[in-house]
């Protein structure tokens, strides 16, 4: 499973990227906002600091306009995926990215159909919202399951992207359905490293070799 950063808050990419467990990030509209910089500049910088995939999204609503902008964005990096909604307008949009080679990160994917139109769409990646499904009273890890049965059957190439992640048990869930990539703010992903058996086995492990007297090297 690929892990990918949701968020455009550098500091917390680079602490996350010197772990070498980093393989991309996602942007949007509000992180953008949260981040409280240029898109370019912020966006430009993300590209310096990771190799993978780093998902910058169009603001337009029509097709044309989405055209004009992802040219402005993919100018960015080599590493651009130009996220766009998952619209009429947005899977025309990215069925022309694609078709030029442009990595494609189809957003707002909130049932199986769209994320089958996504596919013949030629998306790199979608991205269903887990955790906005769960607010509406949704099991969103059931969209997963429905996704990646569909995907498995026709065999595409779209990678399931799993989005909108607030805790670590998202991740676990979506893992052992086989998404491909999970993007979650880098609070949650450092969630996971934390077990209170692992903090207890260390300390009991650091106090016996403290009483041996021994040093290594
Ligand atoms: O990548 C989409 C993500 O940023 C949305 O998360 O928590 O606002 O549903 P959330």
């Amino acid at each position: 499973m690929k892990f990918f950063a949701d968020t455009a808050d550098t500091d917390a990419i680079r602490e996350l990227a010197a772990t070498g467990l980093l393989d991309g990030v996602t942007t949007n509209p509000s992180l953008i906002k949260k981040a409280g910089r240029d898109i370019m500049d912020v966006t430009r910088e993300i590209c310096s600091i990771v190799d993978g995939p780093v998902s910058a999204e169009v603001v337009a609503t029509d097709h044309d306009e989405m055209m004009r902008e992802a040219e402005v964005l993919r100018k960015l990096g080599d590493n651009i995926a130009i996220k766009v909604p998952l619209t009429i307008d947005g899977l025309k949009t990215c069925k022309k990215l694609t078709g030029d080679g442009t990595m494609v990160n189809v957003t707002l994917c909130f049932s199986a159909n769209q994320a089958l139109l996504a596919a013949k769409a030629g998306a790199s990646f979608i991205s269903p919202f887990v955790g906005r499904h769960d607010d509406v009273g949704y099991p969103g890890i059931e969209l997963i399951a429905d996704i990646r049965l569909i995907y498995d059957n026709y065999d595409f190439d779209t990678e399931i992207l799993v989005a909108s992640v607030r805790n670590p048990i998202h991740i676990h869930d979506s893992a052992k359905l086989g998404a491909d990539v999970m993007t979650a703010p880098p609070e949650v992903i450092w969630r996971m490293f934390d077990h209170p058996l692992t903090d207890k086995g260390l300390a009991a492990f650091l106090k016996d070799w403290e009483a041996t007297g021994q040093t290594i090297g």
